[in-house]
């Protein structure tokens, strides 16, 4: 049967741990994989910019045997003129697989359920699954576990990025905080899915809106832009609002020694964190960006044999 990521409880813990040695794997021989040979050709369609996104999965489909197909919706009939779904029956008969980069997460449920070929969320209002198997790669690559981690999330807790954090690092038995202000918290459904996966896995979830609290004796520290895509209008607003979440130096001393530091990137440099965290010691970002190519390139592999 056709198996689609969508979001990041659509893997088991079993399989996220599967992807996850699978990518390890892969990353250390990079060109021994070829799934797409034919060649065979996967869509990448964007609704919003990329850098991160767009190099790595069309790096990785070359990697994999395949040929990329880079669409922008801005001059596709996607978006407009053609529903998700008839988009995806026009497609299946072509490409091997659909990557997705939108808006609502409800046109990438629907591309889902129209198609026979694997859907893969490439970031969505709601969740950035694919960067969150890049963190738990490069989290798993610096700690040697995942399982009992401590990892604090600080700044917009409505981001797409702490849903995905939630969802996943629940998936893999992690301790997961999230510090933000009331007007900036994560959904509560998907509070309540990822604390009902921690019950399964031994992790945890809590919300605070103290952010020395959720950093206190962390493993991990990450955070976001406070402007993500679509809410750009808000900016003034979200600065106001969120400028006690930034984590600079202080902040991370808070934290374990040995903590690292992610960011999905790109960052605004000043506000959600300072150059000095940033480019400091315990920051991973680069390492974290390089592992989009390895995760996803696992990703394709394990759900192309499904
Ligand atoms: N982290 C990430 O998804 O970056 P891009 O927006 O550049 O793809
Ligand atoms: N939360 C950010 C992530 C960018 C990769 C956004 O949606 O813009």
């Amino acid at each position: 049967m056709t198996r689609h990521f969508l979001r990041d409880d659509d893997l088991t813990q079993a399989e996220q741990t599967t992807v996850l040695d699978l990518a390890e794997r892969i990353k250390a021989d990079r060109w021994g994989r070829k799934p797409l040979a034919g060649p065979q050709t996967v869509a990448v369609i964007f609704d919003k910019s990329s850098t991160r996104t767009r190099v790595s999965f069309a790096v990785g489909i070359a990697d994999l045997g395949g040929v990329p197909l880079i669409i922008s919706t801005a001059n596709s009939q996607l978006g407009g003129k053609e529903s998700p779904s008839d988009t995806a029956r026009v497609l299946e008969r072509q490409v091997a697989a659909i990557v997705w980069r939108t808006y609502g997460q409800a046109g990438l449920v629907e591309m889902a359920a129209g198609t026979v070929v694997p859907v893969i969320n490439a970031l969505s209002d709601e969740f950035h699954p694919c960067q969150l198997l890049a963190d738990l790669l490069t989290i798993r690559e610096h700690k040697g576990a995942l399982a009992g981690l401590a990892v604090a999330f600080l700044g917009d807790g409505a981001d797409n990025m702490v849903h995905s954090y939630l969802l996943a690092g629940a998936t893999a038995g992690m301790h997961v905080r999230i510090a933000c202000p009331p007007d900036y918290s994560p959904a509560d459904r998907i509070v309540a899915d990822a604390d009902a996966i921690a019950v399964q896995t031994g992790g945890s979830i809590t919300i605070h809106t103290d952010p020395l609290e959720a950093v206190a004796g962390a493993d991990v520290v990450v955070t976001d832009t406070w402007v993500s895509m679509g809410k750009e209008e808000d900016k003034a607003a979200r600065v106001a609002s969120l400028s006690s979440y930034k984590v600079d130096a202080a902040m991370m001393a808070l934290a374990k020694p040995d903590a690292i530091f992610l960011h999905c990137l790109p960052a605004d440099r000043g506000y959600e964190v300072t150059s000095e965290v940033i480019d400091g010691q315990q920051s991973v970002i680069w390492d974290e960006a390089e592992n989009r190519l390895h995760a996803q390139k696992a990703l394709m592999v394990w759900l192309l044999e499904q």
